[in-house]
């Protein structure tokens, strides 16, 4: 397993910090911040859909559908045992372990494959893009998404000061020489070029936002949620240290009495698998 495989593997063990990074959103967000409607409108789902969301999380989305009475079928593959466990009991909708650089599917059997959130994760992102190419339909439609280069600026910045304090070595982007767990670095910046590798075009839907924290416990308790992915492990002696800085920088940011607004977007990048 690839180092970037494993610290996943570390990241996701438990759903609970992603649970809480989404809660964040749900709830500081400047304006309504809804990822799974404009995936839906930005691909156009339609009811009969068989659909695969790839790296599905706590596999929200395709929970709704199911809810919703989606007719089609509905596929939630994560390499979490955890998030397969956990959306395992949903009714109507399927949750299989698995990688998605190789997908345990025949070609040409769904019409919409996601990847949300996570090919950042993933150690060859192309070949996961390459997996979705084939498993689509003639016709089938892809949506990735994923943030912004410059997102959460002052959340990542209190992080990196306070890791950096206690001795860890922040992630680095690919190709950059250095100590600390590889940040594979798919974001707006390069997916669109990723897409069109494979499917020969792509479109970029763009999504700006804000958080706006009012107060500095739900900044640090997201900043905490993103340790174990900036080389803290859960069981690390140090990592109440790194708390305690990152609890003393978060007050000090709202030493004029806040609200502190940190700037945030993401991109959905579709396009329609060719149907010769
Ligand atoms: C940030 S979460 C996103 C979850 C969900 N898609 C969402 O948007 O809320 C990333 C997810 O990708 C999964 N993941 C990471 N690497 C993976 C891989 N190679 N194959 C499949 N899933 C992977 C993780 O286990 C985790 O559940």
């Amino acid at each position: 397993m690839t180092d970037l495989a494993a610290l996943a593997r570390r990241q996701y063990a438990s759903l609970d910090p992603l649970t809480v990074r989404v809660r964040t959103h749900q709830r500081y967000s400047a304006r309504p911040d809804d990822v799974d409607a404009a995936v839906r409108a930005a691909i156009g789902l339609t009811p009969a859909d068989d659909v695969l969301d790839v790296g599905c999380g706590t596999g929200a989305f395709l929970r709704t559908l199911a809810e919703e009475g989606h007719l089609g079928q509905l596929i939630g593959l994560d390499a979490s045992p955890a998030a397969v466990s956990a959306l395992a009991a949903a009714p109507g909708v399927t949750a299989i372990e698995g990688d998605a650089q190789r997908l345990p599917f025949d070609d040409a059997t769904a019409d919409v494959v996601t990847l949300r959130h996570m090919l950042y994760h993933v150690p060859d992102p192309l070949a996961a893009l390459r997996e979705a190419r084939r498993v689509l339909r003639p016709g089938g439609r892809l949506a990735a998404v994923v943030n912004v280069d410059t997102t959460l600026p002052t959340l990542m910045g209190l992080l990196a000061t306070a890791v950096a304090t206690h001795g860890f070595a922040r992630p680095r982007p690919d190709g950059e020489v250095g100590r600390g767990p590889r940040m594979a670095s798919v974001h707006d910046g390069n997916l669109p070029t990723l897409v069109q590798q494979i499917f020969g075009y792509a479109e970029t839907h763009r999504h700006d936002n804000e958080l706006v924290f009012p107060a500095p416990e739900p900044m640090v308790e997201y900043a905490v949620s993103c340790l174990v992915g900036w080389g803290v492990a859960d069981d690390e002696p140090r990592r109440d240290d790194v708390i305690a800085t990152l609890t003393e920088k978060a007050a000090a940011l709202f030493a004029d009495g806040g609200p502190v607004r940190d700037p945030k977007g993401y991109v959905i990048v579709t396009a329609v698998a060719a149907t010769a």
